[in-house]
């Protein structure tokens, strides 16, 4: 069984690389590019969105079919549908598109990998940089645990679903304190990042439910939302917030990032907050305020959450990931006052998923935050990206005056604007060959995508890493113009 996985694995590659020119010729004009280096066997999707190499096979098995039996180009094409092939930077590019909910997801991870190469300055991710990971305070919170076996051995045994009780008071009296929001420890259950959050959601709400999404919104709740086969009805988001006029008459829920939205970068004034609230609570909505950025804030005051102003309605997500780091793998919800069917119905769903979120980072965590180490450790990470933040935008203003962008007062994005007629999937194309990566936007819409938009990270480069990768973008820019 194995020896014929390999072959499988192994031949298409060599056909590949046999058959280059070909390949080359028929499929470079396709839109959908991607590439996998040398990763063949972390291709593929299955239904539920787990790595297999299913899709794989089955793709190579197509494409393995044509190389061995030409056939006109036209059928070829019909045969391979959506595949492009094209080599550069010393590696094999491949894009096909398959019939997945997360088509769009997989590809930013496709990208992701691709920028992981070492040679390309990468925009496109969604990562902290690692450099401000508390790394010694975490190492001192973990030498305390391990001298003490009571809270050591807790650490190391199954926990419950909502949470550990000590981390759901700390979150809720986080809340408390800055936003004056009186929230109780058990209406917090703890999750496994805030995707789990939105996963959770995504299955108790009734299949086929309608959901507001801001467009452009983030990636990997639509993912998650498809999954549950929900309808999608986009609000478009102004600079001010979602635009009020384009809200649904009916949703069970409205999903929305309402500070330094992942992809915008865009912050909810309070009027819209408020104007949103109102609109929840008269068609009896639920708000879904995700919210994994809020405190890496480098400029401005701190908004109320949508949760203050729609205290019944409102699903609040939050995140150590961006905080603290991603690998905890530590988020969490805040059901709506009154809203214990909901926060049943999810831990129900967590239950069955993965009986609860790992007690070990649980307990690491809330040590961290009883050590007072948490608030030295946000600020310093807001001040840092904030830096970051102003450079690109700078440099954007610069080197690529055309293209606008906007002018996050925190998080981890900025949002660029082509200028009318430029498409952004061309642009990333040639900036792959100048060095530089990038989300083309397009992904980050529920439908109708608008091919001008981009969506730049400022936090996973350092400062010599932003001014080279602009440089680079501005060349792609210009090859681009002049095509
Ligand atoms: C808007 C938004 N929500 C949720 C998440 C998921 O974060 P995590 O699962 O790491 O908490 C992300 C991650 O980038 C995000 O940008």
């Amino acid at each position: 069984m194995r020896s014929k996985k390999l072959r499988w694995e192994k031949e298409p590659q060599r056909l590949f690389e046999a058959n280059l020119e070909e390949l080359l010729d028929i499929f470079l004009a396709s839109e959908f590019c991607t590439s996998f280096g040398a990763r063949i066997d972390t291709l593929g999707r299955e239904k539920m969105a787990r790595r297999c190499s299913w899709e794989t096979y089955h793709c190579f098995k197509r494409i393995l079919h044509f190389l061995q039996n030409p056939e006109p180009r036209e059928l070829a094409k019909s045969t391979l549908r959506d595949v492009a092939v094209w080599y550069s930077c010393g590696m094999l590019h491949v894009w096909w598109q398959d019939d997945l909910p997360q088509r769009e997801g997989s590809l930013v991870r496709r990208i992701l990998s691709l920028a992981a190469g070492g040679e390309i300055i990468s925009f496109a991710g969604g990562l902290p940089n690692a450099k401000h990971f508390p790394v010694q305070e975490v190492g001192e919170v973990l030498a305390a645990i391990s001298q003490e076996p009571p809270l050591m051995r807790l650490a190391l045994q199954y926990g419950e679903t909502d949470g550990y009780y000590p981390l759901r008071e700390i979150i809720a009296e986080s809340y408390a304190r800055k936003d004056n929001l009186p929230i109780k420890p058990e209406q917090v259950g703890i999750t496994t990042g805030s995707q789990q959050a939105i996963d959770l959601l995504s299955r108790v709400l009734p299949r086929g439910s309608v959901v507001a999404v801001e467009r452009p919104t983030y990636l990997a709740a639509l993912s998650a939302l498809r999954l549950g086969e929900h309808d999608f009805v986009e609000v478009v988001l102004e600079e001010e917030g979602p635009e009020v006029g384009s809200l649904p008459e009916r949703a069970a829920a409205f999903y929305a990032v309402p500070n330094f939205q992942n992809p915008s970068g865009i912050t909810w004034s309070n009027a819209r907050r408020e104007a949103i609230a109102r609109w929840a609570h008269e068609r009896g909505a639920l708000l879904v305020e995700d919210d994994p950025y809020g405190e890496i804030r480098f400029r401005g005051d701190r908004q109320r959450p949508l949760a203050a102003f729609a205290p019944k309605h409102t699903l609040l997500l939050g995140s150590f990931s961006k905080i603290l780091a991603p690998g905890m793998r530590v988020g969490w919800f805040v059901a709506p006052e009154g809203g214990g069917r909901l926060f049943e119905e999810m831990r129900f769903v967590k239950e069955s998923a993965d009986l609860h979120t790992s007690t070990f980072a649980q307990v690491v965590i809330a040590e961290y935050y009883r050590r007072g180490f948490a608030q030295a450790h946000i600020e310093a990470v807001a001040r840092a990206y904030g830096k970051r933040a102003a450079l690109m935008r700078e440099l954007f203003h610069e080197l690529l005056p055309e293209v606008r962008t906007t002018d996050p007062e925190g998080g981890m994005f900025l949002w660029a604007v082509l200028p009318e007629g430029m498409d952004a999937r061309e642009l990333f194309t040639i900036a792959l060959e100048e060095g530089v990566a990038f989300v083309p936007g397009d992904v980050f819409y529920a439908s109708a995508p608008e091919r001008r938009t981009l969506r730049i990270n400022f936090t996973a480069e350092d400062e010599g890493g932003i001014e080279e990768g602009v440089r680079r973008l501005a060349r792609a820019y210009a090859r681009c113009l002049r095509r």
